[in-house]
């Protein structure tokens, strides 16, 4: 996929390349574009050798909605698609036909959600077998670094496999040096790059601020 974004006045936002190519790469910077966003695909075969040793439970529609999104706009204050997200938004994604509560993991302490972890199978196709998403993962900030974005991460890895998925995948945006830490322990590899160029100095473009797309080419 590579297409244009631009905002309601039709300027130009960035040029928006995945899987990003050497080629693409040519051309942006003869353009004086630079990357100004970077989301990476990981993926790693599915099961691992080592299984969540936490407690976590599925999520329960109709009750669950608050806590999660106190601790997602925490986690995610600071990310261009996932930052801010509001209960019509959540509710929206839990009518896809993916949704399922039970991919949908939270852990508590002492009663509070203090952490999560949605996953989403995409199921197989002519291309290729099914395959497990861990979709969104975030731990409340005041939980950072005792280990329970990993036993998270394990835990959704843990959902899929029992669900017979042979591999998992994962976007995560290239700076998340937290996030790539975890990935890198449990053995995910770079699967491809979706990259924004733009303009230097341009603000990082989200799926919320683009207000019109334009295909310069389309591959499958
Ligand atoms: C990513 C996230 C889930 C990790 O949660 P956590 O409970 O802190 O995770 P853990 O304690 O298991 O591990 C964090 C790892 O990141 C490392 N880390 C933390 N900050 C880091 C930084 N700035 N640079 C490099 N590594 C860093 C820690 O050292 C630790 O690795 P180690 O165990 O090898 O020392 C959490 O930071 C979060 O919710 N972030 C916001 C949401 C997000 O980014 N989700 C992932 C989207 S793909």
């Amino acid at each position: 996929m590579r297409q244009v974004l631009e905002d309601a006045s039709g300027a130009l936002l960035a040029l928006e390349v995945d899987p990003a190519t050497d080629a693409d790469a040519e051309i942006a910077r003869a353009a004086g574009l630079v990357v100004v966003r970077e989301v990476l695909q990981l993926r790693r075969p599915l099961p691992l050798d080592r299984v969540s040793g936490i407690r976590s439970r599925p999520f329960v529609a109709g009750s669950d909605e608050q806590a999660f999104l106190r601790v997602n706009n925490l986690a995610f204050a600071w990310h261009p698609d996932q930052s801010n997200l509001s209960l019509a938004e959540l509710t929206a994604r839990m009518a896809e036909p993916w949704f399922s509560p039970e991919g949908f993991l939270l852990h508590e302490d002492h009663g509070t959600v203090n952490g999560f972890c949605w996953t989403k199978i995409h199921p197989a196709t002519d291309d290729g077998p099914a395959i497990g998403e861990i979709y969104v993962i975030g731990v409340d900030p005041s939980a950072h670094g005792r280990g329970l974005g990993t036993e998270m991460v394990l835990a959704g890895l843990d959902h899929l496999a029992s669900r017979t998925i042979g591999v998992a995948m994962l976007h995560v945006e290239a700076d998340n040096h937290a996030a790539l830490a975890i990935y890198d322990r449990l053995g995910f590899h770079r699967h491809s790059s979706h990259q924004w160029w733009a303009i230097p100095g341009s603000p990082v473009p989200s799926a919320r601020t683009a207000a019109s797309t334009t295909d310069t080419e389309t591959t499958p």
